[in-house]
């Protein structure tokens, strides 16, 4: 069997993509779930993009142990020695150097010659190679580049040093069988190509991505390079998951290939983006949508209850989509609220589980199924935060009064460590209204930039799942909170939010 490595951009690629730009500890947290699930390599990031940036891949370059880490630089010096020195701590570092090599790239974006670029593609090489034994090159909008010019381009990278070559469909314009042609067509005639290993890196603005990425695969390319739900620029990157479970479920038509993916590690590792970034997954998306393995028609439901295959081409467990089951009630003991949530891949700390039984016991008074949904939210709301749970703030108690032909008035009462404190404000609506009397209590000013509420489950007592987005002017703030009353889980969520950003100004 010959290993295609997935190679996970989610972190460079899919970060650059709106509404998913994600914090240091969320990346670290994100990369650790990445290393779980057994991607070969990461990329962790643009190093020289800003500070922030290179503090997070430095912070995974130092934690992760298993997967390579790379950084992405643009074929100048100056990036090179950033993403060197981002990656230097890394098990397995790797430099991801890259240029457009397509004559409009180069002749609008550039402004510089073939030569020019053959030059810059040496020099980038060969310089990312004095401090780093694995150095990928990327030859930008590769499928839109003269055919004799992008080999020229690729042979000069292996020459100078490049161990992995990427060919990336930059724009999502290829098609699977012509995708898979320039592939082999790369394969059959530059010198040197069986020196490096050939990578895919396609974009889906015509929603080919995986199919041109599986053509890649086919064609011989053994690296291929995606996002976890196909997160990315525009209309997004391939996704992780169709590729290895393309590969996977049609074994008849990738024979010889494997990855190393963990599958049963994928729909825990969308779930966490999704949580992180507040980004819902799409119901219908392939593989971890919320309907990818649902059956709402008679005939479909009768097929698979006689045999599951009749419409399931995998099973849900093959990619860690656990049924939703009635796992606990009220008589649970905390133990067995531990070991379900180790199941479902919360390994919490002492102090947060006694947190999330605390929840758990009082949701179980209010809710008679508490579902794995319910207890993936309960548990989030807890593991979002980093610091220290003495110094934050908890909710105490809270009293709203509303009415259509009066203003709203919120009075709550908040706890951190010892201290009690309350206030009371009023607002055009009781959330509004609570937010108002928080502020008050913690003395902080901050502006709401989002607010999403939605339904964790499908009956009368559904959990409500509350995201808030905060700013101070400093930095944004994300906080989720779940409760079966939607005013106490917003004022979950904006605590959340609001002790990251005393955490992050202490
Ligand atoms: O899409 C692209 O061409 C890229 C390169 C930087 C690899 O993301
Ligand atoms: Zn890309």
């Amino acid at each position: 069997m010959e290993k295609v490595s997935i190679f996970d951009t989610t972190l460079r690629d899919g970060e650059q993509a709106p509404g998913y730009s994600m914090n240091l500890d969320e990346k670290l947290r994100m990369a650790l779930q990445l290393e779980a699930l057994g991607v070969d390599v990461m990329e962790a990031g643009f190093a020289i993009a800003s500070p922030g940036d290179f503090q997070s891949v430095k912070a995974i370059a130092d934690a992760v142990k298993e997967s390579s880490v790379c950084s992405l630089s643009r074929a100048l010096e100056k990036d090179i020695d950033a993403s060197a020195a981002a990656i230097a701590g890394a098990a397995r570092p790797r430099i991801h150097t890259f240029i457009a090599t397509s004559d409009l790239h180069l002749k609008y974006k550039l402004k510089i010659s073939r030569t020019d670029c053959l030059r810059q593609i040496r020099r980038a090489v060969a310089y990312a190679r004095n401090f780093c034994g694995e150095v990928e090159f990327s030859a930008e909008d590769a499928s839109r580049t003269d055919f004799d010019f992008l080999c020229k381009a690729v042979e000069t990278a292996i020459a100078a040093g490049a161990g992995i070559v990427n060919i990336p469909d930059t724009v999502g314009y290829s098609t699977p069988d012509e995708f898979g042609a320039l592939i082999a067509g790369l394969i059959g005639r530059v010198k040197g190509i069986d020196k490096a290993v050939v990578s895919v890196h396609c974009h889906d603005d015509l929603g080919l991505a995986a199919a041109n990425s599986l053509a890649g695969v086919k064609a011989g390319a053994r690296q291929v390079e995606c996002t976890i739900d196909g997160i990315g620029e525009r209309a997004g990157n391939a996704a992780l998951e169709e590729i290895v479970m393309g590969i996977v479920t049609r074994r008849d038509r990738y024979a010889g290939v494997t990855t190393g993916v963990r599958t049963r590690e994928i729909a825990h590792t969308a779930k966490l983006l999704s949580t992180i970034t507040g980004v819902r997954i799409a119901p219908s998306k392939a593989i971890v949508g919320a309907n990818a393995f649902a059956h709402e028609s008679g005939i479909h439901q009768h097929g698979v209850i006689s045999n599951a295959q009749t419409y399931e081409i995998m099973t849900p467990e093959s990619v860690g989509m656990q049924k939703t089951e009635l796992v606990l009630g009220k008589h649970s003991g905390q133990h067995a609220l531990e070991s379900r949530l180790k199941d479902l891949g919360y390994d919490l700390s002492p102090e947060r589980a006694a947190d999330v039984f605390a929840a758990f016991k009082d949701l179980a008074d209010r809710k008679k199924q508490i579902t794995d949904r319910d207890l993936v939210a309960l548990a989030e709301t807890r593991v979002a935060s980093k610091g220290s749970a003495a110094r934050e703030w908890k909710l105490d108690s809270f009293v709203v009064n509303s009415g259509n032909h009066m203003s709203a008035t919120a009075q709550v009462t908040l706890r951190r460590g010892n201290r009690v404190a309350q206030d009371a404000a009023i607002g055009t609506g009781p959330i509004y209204a609570a937010f108002r009397a928080i502020e008050k209590i913690i003395r902080h000013r901050f502006v709401l930039e989002d607010y999403r509420i939605e339904a964790v489950t499908e009956h009368r007592d559904a959990l409500g799942e509350v995201l808030v987005k905060i700013s101070d002017g400093k930095g944004s703030y994300r906080g989720r909170g779940v409760s079966t009353d939607v005013i106490e889980g917003s004022i979950f969520a904006l605590l959340v939010a609001v002790n990251r950003m005393l955490e992050t100004g202490r």
